[in-house]
């Protein structure tokens, strides 16, 4: 028998952070505990870190800050703590924490043990889990990284209390696109609930365990793995565009942008009929926060460094309609730029 979901670390929903972490201590007979966070999450991991008896560190908040040197830092500080093996590091934060906290951990003395506390929406069901670590190099999007497990990740309903809308409508980007991938309740559900409310504790759940299984057939995304990059091509293209230009773009809102842009490319490419498409991406506006978007002949050239590019070509996960989302879609960039020639983000995300 085929289990439904292939477990890679266990997902818990502690009554209780602090008491979890101390148990975690004491059976990982572990000498020292780091809590890390950015500006953002102090406020939330401060306090775990004094009831633990934890070392607190802090780098600033923002994409922008997710890179070489950080890490670096990072590391002259477990050294200076003398830190080993048996030093626990703990992420309490989004997906820059994860991805930056993770990719330090996983490369200290070749790994510590880790545990995720992800404190937003996109973080509980997508970023802290199954494994992958990352940093930027300049402002190409997580061209560096690890895959390593976490020993836990701890989904804790009181990190979302706080959460401003804004993360809200960026978290529920990464539960859409799981929709499309696999679970249109997921879509319904988004479509009736008013764009800025946070999502149930059970719909949360349900858009992890999305994560989990897609993830846990394929850890080292050779293959099954590529399906939770719908839409991804085209997002980690205009994150390095806003990069580049010193500018963050928040991932979410890259992601809603992304499954936009490559909705109308399947559409385009006859994967997909127009109004097949249109069932979903007509949703999608009302959870994109206004701004001025870059020309599509901007952003284009940024796909280059996509890491499922192959012998010249722009490789993508394509979403079609929901439970159709096509992997291994190769095109070169002139027969994308073709595609997407009538295109403009400003016309179909307002
Ligand atoms: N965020 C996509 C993945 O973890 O595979």
């Amino acid at each position: 028998m085929v289990a439904r979901y292939y477990t890679l670390h266990p997902l818990i929903q502690p009554k209780n952070t602090v008491d979890w972490v101390i148990k975690w201590r004491k059976k990982e007979e572990l000498e020292q505990l780091v809590v890390f966070c950015d500006s953002n999450t102090r406020y939330l991991a401060q306090p775990l870190a004094d009831a633990v008896d934890a070392l607190c560190l802090e780098v600033p908040a923002g994409e922008e800050n997710k890179n070489l040197q950080q890490a670096e830092r990072l590391w002259q500080a477990l050294r200076t703590a003398e830190a080993s093996r048996k030093t626990g590091w703990i992420n309490v934060g989004g997906g820059m924490v994860c991805d930056l906290g993770g990719f330090v951990a996983s490369n200290y003395m070749r790994g510590i043990p880790l545990v995720h506390i992800p404190t937003t929406l996109l973080a509980q069901i997508d970023a802290a889990l199954c494994g992958k670590t990352a940093v930027n190099l300049g402002p190409w999007k997580n061209q560096i990284g690890t895959y390593y497990l976490p020993e836990a990740v701890l989904l804790d309903p009181a990190m979302l209390k706080k959460l401003p809308a804004e993360e809200v409508l960026n978290g529920k980007a990464e539960m859409f696109k799981h929709g499309l991938i696999e679970d249109v309740r997921l879509i319904d559900y988004l479509e009736k609930l008013p764009p800025n409310t946070m999502p149930g504790l059970g719909w949360v759940r349900r858009a992890a365990e999305v994560k989990m299984y897609w993830a846990g057939v394929d850890p080292h995304e050779k293959s099954h793995r590529k399906i939770l990059n719908t839409g991804h091509t085209v997002a980690h293209a205009l994150e390095a565009w806003y990069l580049a230009q010193g500018q963050t773009l928040p991932h979410g809102q890259a992601v809603w942008a992304g499954l936009m842009a490559e909705g109308w490319l399947a559409v385009q490419a006859g994967l997909v009929t127009e109004e097949g498409a249109m069932v979903w991406m007509l949703d999608i506006p009302r959870f994109v926060t206004p701004r001025n978007w870059p020309k599509t002949a901007d952003w284009l050239p940024w796909m280059a460094a996509d890491k499922k590019n192959k012998a010249g070509k722009i490789g993508f996960s394509l979403p079609t309609y929901p439970g159709n989302c096509l992997t291994d879609q190769y095109l070169s960039p002139k027969e994308v730029g073709i595609l997407l020639r009538k295109f403009d983000l400003n016309t179909w995300l307002s």
